[in-house]
């Protein structure tokens, strides 16, 4: 399949605090997963996070972690336009043109700025906004897959809406994205059995040392069984993490041990903690490998930033003229 022939994806990623394994199999993994089948571009939505992170240090820092990440965990800058929002500084100019076409009481209905409401948020007129911005972000390169969390959909449901009302409006221009949500993944439980989740501090660090993710692992809640009392591995967060890291036939053991008895919680936790840290062995050394060579992320962003404004480019320029302006 040739390039032209693939369809294209497109998904930002606001950078905000250590990403966790929750994070991991739940978003960055599936970009990975369709980088081959998609011609996928991937962000960082820079300008989104100035909602939340108004410190130059802590946006920079945020910034190039995340960079580290993606590229730790196999985003390949070969197969994917990987940029920053910031690079196509024409998204905040095409946020304009579509603020002057929607309605205050139509961004009203966004469940995300509602619940941010709901929980005391001042919120700023950019958080209000954030809609229109994402939709931009979409549809300046022409996304057509969106895959997003559970949260973002209706995100995308609006930048569907603003492609129609601007193609009302001055002629076709635009194409309807959809989104992709990625209700298939599992949701990963955190150390206490809940979701896991930044806001609930139940999270383990997927680049964390050694010393942060065994304290995280070995923290994990189970029930009171001993070591020899049959135990139910479907009701126990330290097998439902097993799943997602430990292979056969060492999982199919490890099940065996819980339903007859035999294996500990203990010892079950340390077997997750030797398998998990082989999980990244590889992924640890691609980061370091980054991390002490800043002249290729440097290069890495520079090409993804031309490829990007290339793309964008001749759009922005028949928005304009559609526009009148
Ligand atoms: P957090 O809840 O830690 O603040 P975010 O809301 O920033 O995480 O989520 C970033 C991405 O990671 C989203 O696409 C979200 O769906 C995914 N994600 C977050 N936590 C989990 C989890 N526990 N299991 C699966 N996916 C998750
Ligand atoms: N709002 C998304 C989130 O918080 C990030 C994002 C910004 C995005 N622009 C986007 C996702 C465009 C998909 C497409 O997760």
């Amino acid at each position: 399949m040739t390039t032209q022939q693939k369809k294209t994806g497109l998904s930002g990623i606001q950078p905000s605090g250590v990403p966790h394994i929750g994070n991991y199999f739940g978003a960055m993994k599936q970009f990975v997963d369709m980088q081959d089948e998609l011609d996928m571009h991937v962000f960082i939505a820079d300008l989104h996070a100035l909602t939340t992170i108004q410190n130059k240090a802590d946006l920079e820092g945020q910034v190039h972690n995340l960079i580290l990440d993606y590229l730790a965990v196999g985003v390949d800058p070969e197969k994917v336009t990987l940029y920053r929002q910031s690079d196509i500084p024409e998204v905040a100019e095409l946020t304009w043109y579509f603020d002057c076409l929607v309605t205050v009481p139509w961004l009203e209905r966004a469940h995300s700025y509602k619940d941010k409401v709901a929980k005391g948020i001042e919120p700023t007129v950019g958080l209000f906004n954030y809609p229109v911005l994402m939709s931009a972000d979409i549809l300046l390169p022409g996304g057509e897959v969106i895959p997003v969390g559970k949260d973002q959909a209706q995100h995308v449901e609006m930048a569907r809406e603003i492609a129609r009302k601007f193609n009302n409006t001055y002629g076709d221009t635009f194409r309807e994205p959809e989104e992709y949500v990625m209700e298939h993944v599992a949701v990963v439980p955190g150390t206490d059995g809940q979701k896991m989740s930044k806001s609930y501090g139940n999270t383990i660090p997927l680049f964390g040392t050694d010393a942060e993710i065994k304290k995280a692992i070995m923290g994990i809640v189970t029930d009171s069984k001993g070591p020899d009392e049959p135990k139910d591995p479907e009701t126990c967060n330290v097998f439902a993490l097993h799943k997602l890291i430990t292979s056969e036939p060492q999982l199919s053991e490890i099940r065996e041990g819980y339903e007859k008895g035999g294996l500990g919680y203990g010892e079950s936790k340390k077997i997750l903690l030797d398998n998990y840290l082989s999980f990244i062995a590889a992924m640890r050394e691609k980061r370091t490998y980054y991390e002490e060579n800043p002249g290729i992320v440097r290069q890495i962003l520079d090409e993804g930033a031309q490829k990007i404004q290339k793309i964008v480019h001749a759009k922005i320029k028949e928005v304009r003229e559609k526009v009148g302006l």
